[in-house]
């Protein structure tokens, strides 16, 4: 079905990750959308044309976008006249694997006081929510709206986001589905004019974004709020899932000799399998992964449904830590004075995103164990050393600096970096040249043929 392409005024509110690649992604396909953030800062930057994440492209989107595009702090400047307003603001997990909906919520009382009378409103819900969230918001918007004497018009619709960090512009104009979950029609047609150039592919490429050749038309699932909420925690348990059963088997693989890597090669030839997230390592991270299936495994409590497939997926996933320090000591026997170099302290390459980056576990228990520590990342250093600053920490601009007098190196994050730095003179310049690669991620025999001890997981 081809839908009118008629172009709409949309309020973003939450400039993060998703929130700023969505607001321009729209901006770029022709829609008015104005971005709103509560932190100065970031709205300053943005208006300078600055981007405030790290993601690649980005920045040139921001420029070749800007005729579309405008940020406030304020709701009240854009969403009187929207036609859609997107929360995209965080939703963290908070002690007991809950989830915290503060941001959301406070979202949905601003949006409550600042509606239009009469104009139709779609709110989405892009943040990851548990379940019942889009009733809740409507609640609150409700209430709001009760206190000004009106009723409004409008429709509360979850659209669960999938793009991935390092990928998001990628993943936003060439995503694989779009799901909706509304109860009224009105707003799922909203939507489908909001998605239109994607769902089509009617629009141009950007230079930071081109379409992948054999790229089909993505699906537009559309459901009830509550699947659509459903859809997203199932989507990021299956997943989280996947690298856990390959990290499972990576440890009997280590015991019998096999290499990991032909497994999974060889288990993800298989259609039904999938040759992704099969690859084995120090485990999954982030800022979705690690709450979400908290939050799915503490909903599933509060209903008395056992979930223990997700919750080995988080056991597992914690014990890969585990077997990086097993493997230093092993190599080091005596981690008490020795200096480790930690390289990679993103949570995954292409993001300066840092939030549970397995570097932060293990590094604060190698602390923990009396060890030195150096740590290099291309893109993440400052990031991690505003919201990690430690005595024992050295903070090294360069690979060789941080391999120079180390017993060990570690690599955590599989950076494009890693693989064109001259290790054939880095051995020598260790102390031991323990080399424990973290993601499979260099050649084993090019690095014991530099002189490094190398060890992967599960090969
Ligand atoms: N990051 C990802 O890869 C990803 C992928 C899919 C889904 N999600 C989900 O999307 C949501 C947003 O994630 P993120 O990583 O973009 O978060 P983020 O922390 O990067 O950004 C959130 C932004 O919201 C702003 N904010 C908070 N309260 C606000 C308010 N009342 N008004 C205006 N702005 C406000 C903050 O200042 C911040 O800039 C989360 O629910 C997350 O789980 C994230």
């Amino acid at each position: 079905m081809t839908v009118k392409s008629e172009k709409l005024a949309i309020t973003i509110v939450g400039t993060g990750y998703v929130g700023l690649t969505t607001g321009i992604a729209l901006a770029y396909l022709g829609h008015r959308v104005t971005c709103v953030d509560n932190n100065p800062e970031v709205v300053e930057k943005l208006k300078k044309g600055m981007a405030t994440i790290y993601e690649p492209g980005v920045e040139e989107l921001l420029v070749e976008a800007a005729a579309n595009l405008s940020f406030s702090e304020n709701l009240l400047d854009s969403l009187p006249d929207s036609d859609v307003v997107v929360i995209a603001v965080g939703t963290p997990a908070k002690y007991n694997g809950d989830t915290d909906l503060t941001y959301v919520e406070n979202v949905a009382r601003e949006i409550g006081a600042s509606i239009a009378p009469e104009k139709f409103l779609v709110v989405v819900n892009k943040s990851t929510v548990p379940i019942g969230t889009a009733s809740r918001v409507d609640t609150v918007i409700k209430e709001e709206l009760r206190k000004r004497g009106l009723e409004g018009n409008y429709s509360v619709a979850s659209n669960p986001e999938f793009l991935r960090e390092g990928a998001a512009l990628h993943d936003t104009f060439y995503p694989d589905r779009i799901v909706i979950g509304a109860n009224e029609l009105q707003a799922v047609n909203v939507l489908r004019q909001m998605y239109a150039p994607i769902l089509e592919q009617t629009f141009t490429p950007p230079r930071s974004a081109p379409r992948p050749e054999n790229y089909g038309m993505p699906a537009f699932v559309t459901t009830a709020p509550t699947s659509a909420e459903l859809i997203k925690y199932a989507s990021n348990a299956f997943l989280a899932m996947k690298i856990s059963f390959i990290n499972e088997f990576s440890g009997i693989a280590e015991r019998v000799g096999a290499d990991i890597r032909e497994v999974a090669k060889g288990i993800g030839l298989d259609k039904r399998i999938g040759s992704g997230f099969l690859n084995a390592g120090v485990g999954w991270g982030g800022s979705c992964f690690p709450k979400d299936t908290r939050s799915i495994l503490f909903t599933g409590k509060q209903y008395g449904v056992d979930m223990p497939i997700t919750s080995a997926a988080v056991e597992i996933n914690h014990k890969q830590r585990k077997r990086i320090v097993e493997k230093l000591q092993v190599a080091l026997k005596v981690i008490r004075g020795s200096t480790i170099g930690i390289l990679g302290l993103a949570f995954k390459p292409n993001t300066d995103d840092i939030r549970e980056s397995p570097a932060i576990e293990i590094i604060a228990e190698l602390l923990d164990m009396g060890a030195s520590i150096k740590v290099y990342d291309p893109v993440a250093l400052e990031n991690y050393r505003q919201h990690f600053p430690h005595q024992d920490i050295t903070y090294a601009s360069t690979v060789e600096e941080t391999a120079r007098e180390s017993d060990a190196l570690v690599l955590l994050t599989d950076w494009e970096h890693f693989l064109h730095v001259p290790w054939q003179d880095l051995a020598e310049t260790m102390r031991q040249a323990i080399f424990i690669d973290g993601r499979n991620y260099l050649s084993g025999e090019e690095m014991q043929n530099y002189g490094f001890t190398y060890l992967g997981i599960g090969c």
